[in-house]
Formats: C-alpha cells, sequence, structure tokens
C-alpha cells in the first residue's frame, strides 16, 4: 500500500491556485495525489450568505473561487479534506458540525473529525482556533447566527479537546494554529505564535505528522516524545507564497516519507 498525498497552508478561497499548484507538483515529482489535507482557512463560499457568516473585517470579505467549483466550472481532482480556520462560513458549516462532502471531493472534517483512508492511513483535524473566552463556554446553537458575533464560532471548545484526544494516535493531524514552542523568532516574539492547546493535543496523540497553517509561512519540526516517538510538524504558508505553502508525503502503511518538491 502506498498512497502519496499533499498537505496545503491556508487558501483563502483561492481553489484554482491552489488545483493548479497542486498539479505542477505532481510533475515534478512524477505522481499523482491521492488525497490532498487542508489546513484550515480554506473559505468555501457559496454565495453572499456564506460569506456573511464569516468572522472577518469587510474589506476581506471576498467570495473567492468556490462558487465556480459549485457550478462545476473547477473541479477537485482529488478528494481534499479540510478543517476550519478562523475565516470560514461557518454560518454553512455548522450545518455539518461532524463533517460531510459538502461538493464532489471536498470535505470538511467538521469540529472535531476522523477518516480512514483506504484501510491505510488515519487522518484527524480540529477545526477552530483557541480564544479563551470561546474555550470553557458551550458554542451557541446555529440558529444564533446574526444575532451574536460570527466570532463566538471560531473557537475550538474543551468538548472538541476532549473528544479528540480520545482518538487513537493519527497518522496525520490537522490543527488551524500553529502548537507554541514552535519558533524563537524575533519577529513573533511580541505575540504568541502558537497554543499551548494545540501543543498539548500533539503531545497526548502523538500524531505521526501534524500539518498546521494559520501564521502563513513555513516551518518544520521534529518533536521526540517522552516515549521515543516522533511527531514531524509542518507548518505551511498561504497558497499564493507558493514556495512553502505545500508539502508531499508518501505513506506505505508503516512510514511517512517526505518527497522534494524543489
Ligand atoms: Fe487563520
Amino acid at each position: 500500500m502506498n498512497l502519496t498525498f499533499a498537505l496545503v497552508g491556508d487558501v483563502h478561497g483561492a481553489m484554482h491556485a491552489m488545483v493548479k499548484e497542486l498539479r505542477a507538483r505532481e510533475k515534478k515529482i512524477g505522481r499523482t495525489f491521492d488525497f490532498v489535507a487542508q489546513v484550515g482557512d480554506f473559505e468555501p463560499h457559496r454565495h453572499d450568505e456564506d460569506l456573511r457568516s464569516m468572522a472577518a473585517p469587510a474589506k476581506y470579505k471576498e467570495i473567492g473561487d468556490f462558487p465556480d467549483f459549485v457550478k462545476g466550472w473547477g473541479t477537485f481532482p482529488w478528494p481534499v479534506y479540510f478543517i476550519g480556520g478562523n475565516h470560514e462560513p461557518y454560518g454553512w458549516l455548522e450545518q455539518h458540525p461532524h463533517g460531510a462532502e459538502l461538493i464532489r471531493h471536498c470535505v470538511y472534517l467538521g469540529r472535531v473529525g476522523k477518516v480512514e483512508i483506504q484501510e491505510s492511513l488515519m487522518l484527524a483535524g480540529l477545526s477552530g482556533v483557541f480564544v479563551p473566552e470561546l474555550y470553557t463556554t458551550k458554542r451557541p446553537p446555529l440558529e444564533s447566527f446574526h444575532s451574536v458575533s460570527n466570532k463566538s464560532f471560531i473557537g475550538y471548545t474543551e468538548d472538541d479537546v476532549d473528544r479528540i484526544l480520545e482518538f487513537p494516535r493519527p497518522d496525520i493531524l490537522l490543527l488551524h494554529e500553529w502548537p507554541e514552542g514552535l519558533t524563537q523568532d524575533r519577529k513573533y516574539a511580541h505575540r504568541s505564535a502558537g497554543s499551548a492547546q494545540a501543543r498539548l493535543i500533539i503531545e497526548l496523540l502523538r500524531p505521526r505528522l501534524v500539518a498546521c497553517g494559520h501564521m502563513h509561512r513555513g516551518h518544520h519540526d521534529i518533536w521526540t516524545h517522552d516515549d521515543g516517538s516522533t511527531t514531524e510538524l509542518v507548518c505551511l504558508a498561504h497558497i499564493r507564497a507558493r514556495t512553502e505553502a505545500v508539502a508531499a508525503y508518501q505513506w506505505d502503511g508503516t512510514t511517512m516519507t517526505r518527497l522534494d518538491l524543489l
């Protein structure tokens, strides 16, 4: 069993660019992808109403390419699994809290979700970001959209984290935010580049591979856990940044091998 797959950073509605980039990478490695996993801020807005349910300043509210894919003018050549970030049409995604194939080959993993791919690889994901005031409270019901702030829907909750911690060890874990402690980068020293919750989830679940986005820049690290197992961390840039926005791997059932895209 050999699976070849790509991890993709924030897309922010640029689905045509995403497909083009991934096609170019397939040419480079001489193989086609079996699936694609995306780290959130995908922005699949079907129409203005979806867009209105996204938390973002007005100047960032753009409909993006997704309507073309709904109409069939664009297609995803491989299954694309994604989690929610902090900029998403949660008015729509919340109708599928346990995940769904929204359109062909476009699979939302839900607030907390997992999928087994070809009985060989377990992909899991947690949607949203850590927001202290949302973490310990219940998420408002879907009916309250438009009467509460869109921001009320961007956070994961303690319940979500409890649920993901019940999963068996994932081969791949998607998180939107970086875990805390990944970088001492001076540019980001004034603010936390990641969350303690994300770090805890990684330490407890010990996935083979973790992909995250949100910061719109790349980073790569390997963590060794107390039991000697390791987690490879891949932080991905915005799809329009191109170079660090995509990573490709091969999975043979026991080993995850990163493929050179340069
Ligand atoms: Fe984000």
